[in-house]
């Protein structure tokens, strides 16, 4: 995809509505407690006011059901927006009807100003084209920055760019990065290209993992969606989480592989405890798993083979955690990779980290400088690896 972006139009005095992702986390305070997301968008909001624009920005925070419930205000995700522009950014009450209006009318060039989640109105996830229309209602010029929510084809995601048209629909900055470093490691990657995939279920990866696999030359395997890659060559997998009725398909996985030519790496050894708990007793066996004991995270001889397996990768992209790396001890194998990964990206992989747990993991390694991108999706980039095609981007104007 070669999307027009906001550099290739004049904003001056034009009314542009920029949908972005302020989905971010609230602490117990109600305050942002990781500003990624707004950061990220910061080039393309930054290039629409320093333009002239009138700016309105539009997202949604968590999942509301339609009706307003002020613990998804944006709000906060405002407040913040106005410390990193230095200016007091307005929140609007709601994001459509006639107050919103009248707030959005009295912008002058250069002005931004926050709408209310989408989400308090059942149309957003709707794409209701009345709710979209009243979104578009006057806008010159949409800016799509939502990477986050590119897999979602809502009234502000699709209704609005629908119902402008072509000529007045463009890409922001963000979603200009993460189309280049996701587009490129599927279309044109270095090799070797080395995947790595955890979580805790192989179904929430069985897409990725067969479009992968005529793409990478190998995919390294960790996370609790081991246990039924295992279960299904006949290891014995304890009290593990093991999809029993997946089997067949991690069978067929395995077999894929081969007939690919794919490296399919699974663990050579796993961390295993009897309970889940923080500092849990623990062992690292390879083989069976005994009855009674479930496996938490790989273990050390794995975490050497994973580095070793990514220390010539040209081209790297890692989804999913290799264990439970929120609790101590289960995070080795979730941090080893990270350090693989930097270490291979310090040596010249371009290195892509689908976002979500293992954006958290490099961030709480504080790894984050020392790879290529991190992504800000979560789903959204896990449905771009399974090679989905995403409406509400390919509506945006191409480049000439
Ligand atoms: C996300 O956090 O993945 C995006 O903001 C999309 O949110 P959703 O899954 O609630 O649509």
């Amino acid at each position: 995809m070669n999307k027009k972006t906001i550099a290739d139009i004049d904003v001056k005095g034009k009314k542009v509505f920029m949908r972005v992702d302020f989905n971010v986390p609230l602490d117990e305070k109600g305050n942002v407690s990781d500003d990624r997301r707004i950061q990220m968008a910061l080039p393309t909001i930054k290039k629409a006011l320093e333009g002239g624009a009138r700016l309105v920005l539009a997202s949604h925070l968590g999942r509301p059901k339609g009706v307003r419930e002020d613990k998804f205000s944006l709000a906060p995700a405002g407040r913040r927006l106005g410390e990193l522009l230095d200016r007091k950014v307005p929140v609007a009450p709601d994001c459509i009807g006639s107050e919103v209006e009248k707030m959005i009318d009295q912008l002058q060039d250069g002005d931004v100003i926050v709408l209310e989640n989408l989400r308090f109105h059942a149309g957003e996830t709707k794409n209701d084209p009345d709710f979209a229309r009243r979104l578009a209602e006057g806008v010159d010029i949409y800016v799509n920055d939502a990477f986050g929510t590119a897999h979602r084809e809502h009234a502000s995601m699709f209704g609005v760019p629908s119902i402008l048209g072509p000529g007045r629909r463009v890409c922001g900055f963000l979603i200009e990065k993460e189309l280049k470093y996701l587009g490129q490691a599927l279309t044109d990657p270095q090799k070797p290209f080395v995947a790595v995939l955890g979580g805790a279920k192989v179904s929430d990866k069985i897409t990725v993992i067969e479009n992968l696999l005529s793409k990478v030359d190998r995919i390294l395997i960790g996370g609790g969606m081991t246990y039924t890659l295992f279960r299904a060559q006949g290891y014995q997998v304890g009290d593990s989480i093991c999809e029993q009725d997946k089997l067949e398909i991690a069978s067929n996985l395995l077999n894929s592989a081969r007939t690919e030519g794919c490296e399919l790496v699974l663990p050579v050894d796993n961390v295993i405890a009897r309970e889940l708990k923080p500092n849990a007793d623990h062992q690292a066996v390879a083989g069976n798993i005994p009855a009674g004991w479930r496996g938490l995270d790989i273990g050390p001889e794995t975490c050497k083979l994973f580095a070793d397996k990514l220390a010539d990768a040209k081209t790297i992209v890692w989804n999913g955690p290799m264990g439970v790396f929120e609790m101590k001890p289960f995070d080795a194998g979730t941090k080893a990779v990270a350090e693989a990964i930097a270490l291979a990206t310090d040596n010249g992989a371009v290195s892509i980290i689908g976002g979500g747990d293992s954006a958290a993991a490099v961030a709480e390694m504080k790894l984050e400088d020392r790879m290529s991108h991190i992504s800000t999706g979560g789903g959204a980039s896990l449905e771009f690896l399974e090679g989905k095609q995403f409406a509400c981007l390919e509506i945006l104007d191409d480049k000439d």
